[in-house]
């Protein structure tokens, strides 16, 4: 059911790019996670207003963060780079959650 979930997640984001490139190079207004714990809901275009694109982005490229977070032995774990950036990110700034409920909805 996740994979599946993920696979349509996937397709229309691809499709979408494919159909308009130039009007969506900032990627989806909104993307959501949906791990057991709980969906995690980013809110893409305000924390594009709130820090550079490379903040997230680090490799320079917009390639889905899983293709390596998981996959290269060399890249951490996803959920240790998400909670890295995320949550460091938030308690320095002293906004933004860091409560797991906070992020991670039911
Ligand atoms: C707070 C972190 C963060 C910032 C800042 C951010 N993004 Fe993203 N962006 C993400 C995450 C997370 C994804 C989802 C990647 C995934 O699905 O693995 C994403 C997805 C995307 C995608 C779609 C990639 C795909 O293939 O699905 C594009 C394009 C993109 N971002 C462009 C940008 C641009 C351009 C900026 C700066 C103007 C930016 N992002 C700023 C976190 C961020
Ligand atoms: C092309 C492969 C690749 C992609 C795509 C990628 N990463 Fe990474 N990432 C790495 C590697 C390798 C490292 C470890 C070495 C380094 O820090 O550069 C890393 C390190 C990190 C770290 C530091 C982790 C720590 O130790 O604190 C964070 C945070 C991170 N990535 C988040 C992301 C996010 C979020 C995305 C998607 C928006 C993403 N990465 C996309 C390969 C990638
Ligand atoms: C550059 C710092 C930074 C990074 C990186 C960052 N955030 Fe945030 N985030 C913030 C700030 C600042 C706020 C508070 C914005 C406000 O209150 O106006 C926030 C707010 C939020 C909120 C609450 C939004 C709301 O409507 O109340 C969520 C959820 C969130 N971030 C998720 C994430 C996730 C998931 C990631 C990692 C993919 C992430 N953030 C990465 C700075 C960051
Ligand atoms: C700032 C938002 C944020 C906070 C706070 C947060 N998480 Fe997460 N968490 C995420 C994101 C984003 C992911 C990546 C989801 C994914 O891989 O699809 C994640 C992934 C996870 C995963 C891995 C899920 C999986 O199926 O791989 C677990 C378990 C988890 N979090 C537990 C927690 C716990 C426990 C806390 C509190 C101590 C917490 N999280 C706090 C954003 C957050």
């Amino acid at each position: 059911m996740k994979k599946l979930l993920t696979l349509c997640v996937t397709l229309i984001l691809v499709s979408s790019v494919a159909t308009v490139v130039i009007a969506t190079t900032n990627g989806p207004p909104e993307i959501k996670f949906t791990p057991k714990m709980g969906t995690v809901t980013l809110d893409h275009t305000a924390h594009q207003a709130l820090t550079d694109c490379a903040t997230c982005h680090h490799t320079g490229e917009y390639a889905q963060c899983k293709s390596c977070h998981g996959v290269d032995p060399n890249a951490p774990a996803a959920k240790v780079a998400f909670h890295n950036l995320c949550k460091d990110c938030h308690k320095e700034m002293n906004k933004g959650p860091s409560k797991c409920k906070e992020c991670h909805v039911k």
